[in-house]
Order: structure tokens, then C-alpha cells, then sequence
């Protein structure tokens, strides 16, 4: 059993990523239910009571559960950490920004920390102290991140530059795809998109429907659709997500995007998140969406995910 085990005790090393608007309580429930790490996905903005609620669904079950955090949002304001530690959370992940207070109050109330990184320069600072689990991220995987390096190199970088526990995320969906990390020593996977359209995750239905209906060809790293909302992310992180009407019109022109940003388009993007139209809105997924087929629940996919067993026993069957 390795430390991360003995640490959160899951079956399956398999967490699932604490998707902002489709990794809600239920579906961290359903995964950690299921013996992988549910973990909730804390939007940039968001309400006591949203996180309460959330909190509740899988805090009394006594099973593994963390939340993740955009570092950006929590370098303004701390409380909806500070809300989600009173329910006692195992892990709290902290990415996309400088990780220090976060980090800092997390291990004040005695709980890990884990931080994505999506390069060399974010990897070491994840070596820092104050990170116990390193999350390698690569530019495959959906949602907002750095579009550098692939899972793999930046896995195996990992791999021999720590003897921190390592999880590798971006672009993991199938059996085959965990044995691969298990094998380059991950200690367990991060997986998003594979989660988006199963009947637990929040995601709003069309949204479900555009991942289920998307290909491996489909997606696109951009930050339009983030710069149309006024959203402060740092450029450094994009997104991936489906392909669509506005990413097609935009992706391409970032600067001229920049400089039409003002309130109607502003307006126009919340008004098409709200409805869910997903000619305008983002879907956010990687390139994994390819195995995002039919409706699942989370114990399915774990399931599946869980035959990585075979696959490395065959694996090593077939050069032995
Ligand atoms: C719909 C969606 C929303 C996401 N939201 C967040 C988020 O709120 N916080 C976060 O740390 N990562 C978020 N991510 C990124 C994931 O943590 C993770 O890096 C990614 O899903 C892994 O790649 P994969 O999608 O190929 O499995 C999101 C990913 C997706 C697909």
C-alpha cells in the first residue's frame, strides 16, 4: 500500500478533479462511495451556504474527500476554505495560483495539500514544504490550466525529482490510460472529463450532451471565453474546452477579443452559461472527452477505471 493510501485509505487510486460546476457534493460522494477520493470542485465565487450543502453530501459518509480551490480566488479571500475545514476534509487542492495561505491554513487545521502543475517552474514550487501531493497536469486535459507540457514528460519529471506522492492528470479515461500512470509511478490519477456526463456531476444536461456527442479532434485551448466574461484569470492559464461557434470566432484573435471585451459581451457569455446555450457558452473538457460515450454513474467509470488491474497484469505477461 503506498503512503498516499495509508493517508486518505481508497480502494481505487482513482480522485476524481474538483470540477467547479459539475464536481458538486454529489458526485465527490458517488466517486468516494465508489473507493476512489470525491472531491469538490469550489467555484471562484461562491455562497456559505453552496459549500455547506455540498460539505454535507459527503463529509458524514467517512470516506476519503477533499475540495480543490482556484490559488488566484483564494489569494483574495480565504473563507470558503476556511467554511469547507470545518467539515473536515482529508485533502484540500490548491491550483492556479500562488498556493502559500491557502497552504498555510490548511495545515494549520491538519489537513494535506495538493497543488496542479503544469510545468518545470510550477513543479518545483510544488516541492516546496508547504505542498504534500503533486498533482502533474498536462495540456490534454479539460478545463482551465497550462497548455505546455504533456502528462507524460511532465510525469516522469516528477517522478525523478521527488519522493512526494505524485498524481498524474490530463487526458486519463480508460483502464489502459491508469495503467499507464500507475506504471510511470503515479501513485493514482486525477481524472475530470471522464466524470462530466455521469448522472451524478451537475454540469447542466446540454453540456453533458455536447461532451457526449464531442470527439478527440474537437477541443481547443483558449482563453476567450474567459476574457469575454472579465474573468481574472492569469493568462498563463487557458482552458480546454469543446470547440464551438464563439471558440471558433475568437480562439484565433485574442488581442481583438481584448479589445471588443466590454459589458454586453460580458453579459451575452452569462446570459449563455446561464442557459446553458453551448454555441457561446464554454464546455470545458479535455481531450479525453473521445471516452466520454454514454450516461455513466461514478461507481461505473470507476469500475472500468478499476480493471487497470488486468492491464498491467497482461502488460507484464506479455514481455515477461
Ligand atoms: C469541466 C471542468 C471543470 C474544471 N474545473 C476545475 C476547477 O474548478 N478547479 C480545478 O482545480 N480544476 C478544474 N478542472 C481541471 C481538473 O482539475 C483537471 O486538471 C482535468 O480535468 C484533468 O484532465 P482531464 O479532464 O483530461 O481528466 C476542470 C476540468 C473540467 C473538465
Amino acid at each position: 500500500m503506498s503512503d498516499l493510501q495509508k493517508l486518505l485509505s481508497y480502494r481505487e487510486p482513482v480522485f476524481n478533479a474538483p470540477m467547479a460546476g459539475a464536481a458538486s457534493g454529489a458526485l465527490a460522494a458517488a466517486v468516494a462511495t465508489a473507493g476512489g477520493v470525491g472531491m469538490i470542485g469550489i467555484p471562484a465565487a461562491t455562497a456559505q451556504t453552496w459549500v455547506d450543502e455540498q460539505a454535507r453530501m459527503v463529509c458524514d459518509l467517512e470516506l476519503p474527500w477533499g475540495a480543490g480551490f482556484m490559488g488566484w480566488a483564494l489569494e483574495r479571500d480565504l473563507s470558503a476554505m476556511e467554511w469547507i475545514l470545518d467539515y473536515d476534509p482529508a485533502l484540500i487542492c490548491i491550483s492556479f495560483g500562488d498556493p502559500t495561505r491557502g497552504a498555510a491554513l490548511a495545515h494549520e487545521a491538519g489537513v494535506s495539500t495538493a497543488m496542479q502543475v503544469g510545468n518545470a517552474a510550477e513543479l518545483n514550487r510544488a516541492l516546496e514544504d508547504d505542498i504534500d501531493v503533486v498533482i502533474v497536469r498536462g495540456a490534454e486535459g479539460g478545463g482551465h490550466g497550462r497548455n505546455e507540457i504533456g502528462t507524460l514528460p511532465l510525469l516522469q519529471l516528477a517522478i525523478e525529482q521527488t519522493r512526494k506522492p505524485v498524481i498524474a492528470a490530463g487526458g486519463i479515461a480508460t483502464a489502459h490510460g491508469v495503467a499507464a500512470a500507475l506504471a510511470c509511478g503515479a501513485e493514482a490519477v486525477w481524472v475530470g472529463t471522464r466524470f462530466l456526463a455521469c448522472s451524478e456531476s451537475s454540469a447542466h444536461q446540454r453540456l453533458k450532451e455536447r461532451a457526449l456527442q464531442a470527439g478527440m479532434d474537437d477541443t481547443v485551448y483558449t482563453r476567450a471565453f474567459d476574457i469575454a466574461q472579465q474573468l481574472p484569470w492569469d493568462p498563463a492559464y487557458g482552458g480546454r474546452a469543446v470547440r464551438n461557434t464563439f471558440s471558433d470566432r475568437w480562439a484565433d484573435r485574442i488581442p481583438a477579443l481584448e479589445e471588443k471585451a466590454d459589458e454586453s459581451l460580458r453579459r451575452e457569455m452569462v446570459r449563455a452559461r446561464t442557459e446553458a446555450d453551448v454555441t457561446i457558452a464554454p464546455v470545458y473538457a479535455g481531450q479525453s472527452v473521445e471516452f466520454v460515450r454514454h450516461t455513466e454513474t461514478a461507481a461505473e467509470v470507476i469500475a472500468e477505471l478499476a480493471e487497470f488491474r488486468e492491464v498491467l497484469a497482461h502488460t507484464a505477461q506479455r514481455f515477461s
